[in-house]
């Protein structure tokens, strides 16, 4: 069988590094290296039931939430590839409390912030999961070790931000400002091939995500905007369908290709009503700056911008809203009372 000759991602990555005569070919090589740790986790993604991989490791992470094997395999793949790759000098993932440093004599001038396994509680039921990743320039000179203050930039200051979804067949989608561009692995090749390029979120939007198991915890507004979203008005394509599959990556994936709108909205659950569940470092901002860069908009739901929000912590937690534009507009109006 011939194959059709397609653009690979390091091709595409090349490519659009000529555009910028300046570049030094660091960031190029930073994906490239992540690349290839994305491919080892799809492998063992692939395998997960056949390699007694899945299950509880027994452990708890920072976040108070069971750590699965899987989470693991992905953290410790990410973290080790990258911390010689050479072109880093600090990284933090959603399963470390601290901050991860490079190898020393590798440091390099931009940082990782990482979720190395999303949807985890998706892993057992054989359904898609994702690795969510986010770029910025280092704050401090070059040269030596990294700070915490290199990671905690607004999400504004992304160089590049993406996720690997392991899905039906593995996807890398990703921006590194210039819009959004989607690839296909070709598992028997071992190369992921340009798919989904320029992807723009669809004007006219058919899904909304929620976990409505919520509802009760919710605040008033929220609720009446669901409300909104259900009743039928043939104008503007409502009722949308209901789709929730609790991996953001998934959650956000199908809203991006299909148009739609995931919610994350805080929750009388969580006792200082203040944040929501979602990380701000490793879950909202690369979604977010994804989102805006495919036409799309990702708010708080009391109507800050998630990629302006200043981080205070690593581990940090916000609502989010996130998705086309026009029902991002809509669901401020409804928190406003406007509606
Ligand atoms: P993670 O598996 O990295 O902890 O993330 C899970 C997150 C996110 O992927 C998903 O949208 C959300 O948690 C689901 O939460 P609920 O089960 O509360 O709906
Ligand atoms: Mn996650
Ligand atoms: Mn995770």
């Amino acid at each position: 069988m011939t194959r059709p000759l397609g653009i690979t991602v390091s091709r595409h990555i090349m490519d659009s590094q000529r555009l910028h005569p300046a570049a030094t070919g660091d960031l190029t090589g930073l994906l490239n290296e992540l690349i290839v740790a994305a491919k080892t986790i799809s492998a063992e993604v692939n395998m997960a039931g056949l390699a007694d991989i899945l299950g509880m490791s027994g452990k708890t992470n920072i976040q108070g939430e069971h750590v699965q094997k899987l989470d693991e395999f992905a953290n410790n793949t990410i973290k080790r590839r990258m911390a010689r790759c050479g072109y880093l000098c600090a990284m933090t993932s959603e399963e470390e409390a601290d901050i991860i440093p490079v190898v020393e004599g590798y440091e390099g001038k931009y940082t990782l912030a990482f979720d190395p396994m999303d949807g985890s509680s998706n892993i057992d039921v054989n359904v898609s999961i994702g690795t969510i990743f986010s770029i910025h320039r280092r704050l401090s000179p070059d040269g030596g070790p990294g700070d915490e203050s290199d990671l905690l930039q607004r999400g504004r200051r992304q160089v590049a931000a993406g996720y690997i979804i392991y899905g039906s067949s593995t996807m890398l989608v990703f921006t590194t400002g210039a819009g959004v561009q989607g690839f296909t692995l070709d598992p028997s090749v071992g190369e992921f091939f340009l798919s989904h390029p320029d992807i723009r979120i669809p004007d006219k939007s058919k899904y909304f995500s929620i976990n409505e198991g919520n509802y009760h915890y919710w605040q008033e507004p929220v609720r009446r905007y669901l409300h909104y979203l259900k009743e039928e008005d043939k104008a503007t394509g409502r009722p949308y369908n209901g789709r929730y599959i609790g991996s953001m990556v998934a959650d956000f994936h199908r809203n991006l290709i299909a148009g739609g709108v995931f919610l994350y909205p805080r929750d009388s659950k969580n006792p200082t009503k203040t944040y929501g569940k979602l990380r701000l470092l490793y879950e909202a901002a690369p979604l977010a700056f994804l989102a805006e860069q495919a036409g799309g908009r990702a708010v708080t739901d009391d109507g800050r911008e998630i990629l302006d929000i200043e981080p205070e912590g690593l581990h940090q937690r916000v609502p989010v809203i996130v998705g086309n534009a026009h029902d991002v507009d809509i669901f401020l109006e409804f928190m406003a009372e406007k509606r």
